[in-house]
């Protein structure tokens, strides 16, 4: 078995680390692995991609502790350099990314679910970023990524603190959208990427280009970013026959991305 799972159903991928032993925590080899792969499902035509943890326990525990212990400054820089490289390929896929939380996301691991454009979780999910207590920061731009979607204080209180938080709490701060038994996490998953997988592809792209190229930066500066994007919309058959449809009251066909 890889360190890596990859599987397709119809438009959605499931993409699983897989390194139970260590609950599944990134260690360079994972974080190689996870950069190649990402790289292949940028290429593929998949409209929704779904990230998960191997077994009932770990999401992602967070990088490797007993990898990191020994780093110099040079290779620490390098393993968090790696790191930043796979979330940020993570959130500029084309398609969108769910996060399907089955336990643990502690430090790296909550970093790679915040680079998901949304999260789901199962009752059993603890969410934490445990670096400061281990003598570093988190390394994988948690902490931006954190303060953007819960708020800064909080995020600020999380990292100082390093307290976990339960579902309960995530699902109110905003931080997952819906908690679930883990025994449903995974189908209520694929429901939410087979719904925006039946949307059209190139509309829920320029949304997600919109979302995260405006988010933090004022209005001011962003105002009318969707409008090329909008207009390359019109470029396609899915917008022609999908409004065609509305006006003749039908549903419209299966969009075809194109
Ligand atoms: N790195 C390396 N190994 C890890 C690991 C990690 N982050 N998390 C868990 N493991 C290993 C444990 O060492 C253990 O291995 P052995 O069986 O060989 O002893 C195995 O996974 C099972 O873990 P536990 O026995 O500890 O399981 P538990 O149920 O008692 O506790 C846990 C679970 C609370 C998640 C605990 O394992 C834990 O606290 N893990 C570390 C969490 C953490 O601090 N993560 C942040 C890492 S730093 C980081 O992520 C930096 C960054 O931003 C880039």
């Amino acid at each position: 078995m890889g360190l890596l799972l990859y599987e397709e159903k119809g438009h959605v991928g499931i993409l699983t680390i897989n390194r139970p032993e260590a609950l599944n925590a990134l260690n360079s080899a994972l974080i190689d692995a996870l950069s190649v792969k990402l790289d292949e499902i940028s290429a593929t035509t998949i409209r929704c991609l779904i990230v998960t943890g191997t077994g009932e326990k770990s999401f992602v525990a967070g990088a490797d502790i007993s990898e990191m212990k020994d780093m110099n400054p040079e290779e620490a820089e390098a393993f968090s350099a790696a790191g930043n490289v796979a979330m940020e390929k993570v959130e500029r896929l084309h398609m969108p990314v769910i996060a399907a939380v089955n336990g643990f996301a502690l430090g790296g691991g909550l970093e790679l679910a915040l680079a998901c454009d949304i999260r789901l979780c199962s009752e059993n999910a603890m969410f934490g970023l445990p670096e400061v207590g281990l003598g570093i920061p988190p390394g994988y731009g948690g902490v931006q990524r954190l303060a953007r979607i819960i708020g800064i204080a909080k995020a600020k209180e999380l990292a100082f603190t390093t307290d976990r938080i339960k579902a309960p709490e995530a699902l109110a701060l905003g931080l997952v959208s819906a908690v679930y038994p883990l025994g449903e996490l995974m189908d209520a998953a694929m429901q939410m990427a087979d719904k925006i997988a039946s949307n059209s592809p190139m509309g829920v792209w320029a949304a997600k280009v919109v979302a995260n190229s405006s988010v933090g930066l004022p209005l001011t500066k962003t105002a009318g970013l969707e409008v090329p994007l909008f207009g390359e919309c019109f470029n396609t058959n899915d917008q022609k026959q999908a409004m065609t449809a509305f006006l003749e009251k039908r549903k419209p066909e299966p969009f075809m991305g194109k």
